[in-house]
């Protein structure tokens, strides 16, 4: 049986903006900015990419351009096959556990650039260093790697911190009065469709017994992408806590 892949993604982009206020004018943030380093045609990596919400607006914004999506869910995967199936001829989709030491072998070349948004946060400090290590070596030269997601602050910035988490709170108020679902809310109803369902025992295997891990702030992360190797790091886009960070090969 097929399932409406793209009102899933519909509703997966709202339930997400629930958590991440300005999450589509930092997806906007990161596309000028590569449209500006590479044009059109190159090819990108699209880390953790869940159903597929970041790789469908580098399709659409860049039409010569090739992703590779890389996510560990099954479940998620399978929905961003089907929801991107009319761009399937330059986006390949590869099931990989980015935590684990080896799963650069199955990527295609050398990507001018790497993105992922609100995924690398799910790694423990000492995975994301070496995956920002393995990123640094998988790169074209001069690459550039580019992750939007939360750096939480710390109680060393007590005023921000309050900002930031009154500004959550209120967006996601907002956003569920408005009818956004939650995270399991989302997944309860991704799991009617028998496709999906077929994958939720597969998907709670790949993700039982991982560690928690706690959040890290800007400071940690630079620092990460600099102890990792890469020549140039820094700051493209934030609001409040939440950051679109770069590092250049
Ligand atoms: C909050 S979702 C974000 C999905 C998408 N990038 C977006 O912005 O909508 C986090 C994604 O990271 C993926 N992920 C978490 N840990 C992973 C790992 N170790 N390897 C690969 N993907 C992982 C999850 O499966 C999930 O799809």
């Amino acid at each position: 049986m097929t399932f409406p892949a793209r009102e899933l993604l519909a509703d997966w982009d709202a339930q997400q903006s629930a958590y991440i206020a300005h999450r589509e004018a930092r997806f906007t943030a990161v596309l000028d900015v590569l449209a500006m380093l590479y044009g059109d045609g190159f090819h990108v990596l699209d880390l953790g990419c869940g159903p597929g919400s970041f790789s469908l607006r580098l399709l659409e914004r860049f039409p010569n351009a090739r992703i590779t999506a890389v996510d560990l869910d099954p479940l998620l995967l399978t929905l961003a096959r089907h929801a991107l199936v009319e761009y399937r001829e330059r986006i390949q989709f590869i099931h990989a556990d980015i935590a684990a030491p080896d799963w650069s072998a199955a990527i295609p070349g050398a990507p001018q650039a790497v993105v992922s948004s609100t995924a690398i946060h799910w790694l423990l400090p000492e995975q994301q260093v070496v995956l920002y290590r393995t990123l640094a070596g998988l790169l074209d030269d001069g690459g550039v790697l580019i992750n939007a997601d939360h750096q939480r602050f710390t109680s060393r910035h007590p005023r921000q911190k309050a900002l930031a988490e009154q500004h959550d709170h209120h967006t996601q108020q907002q956003a569920f009065a408005q009818g956004a679902l939650d995270w399991d809310a989302w997944f309860t109803q991704a799991l009617r469709w028998p496709p999906l369902k077929a994958l939720q025992q597969a998907r709670e295997q790949r993700f039982s017994g991982r560690p928690a891990p706690f959040p890290t702030s800007i400071a940690v992360q630079l620092a990460l992408l600099d102890q990792a190797g890469f020549s140039e790091t820094g700051t493209l886009w934030q609001f409040l806590d939440d950051y679109a960070v770069a590092g250049w090969k």
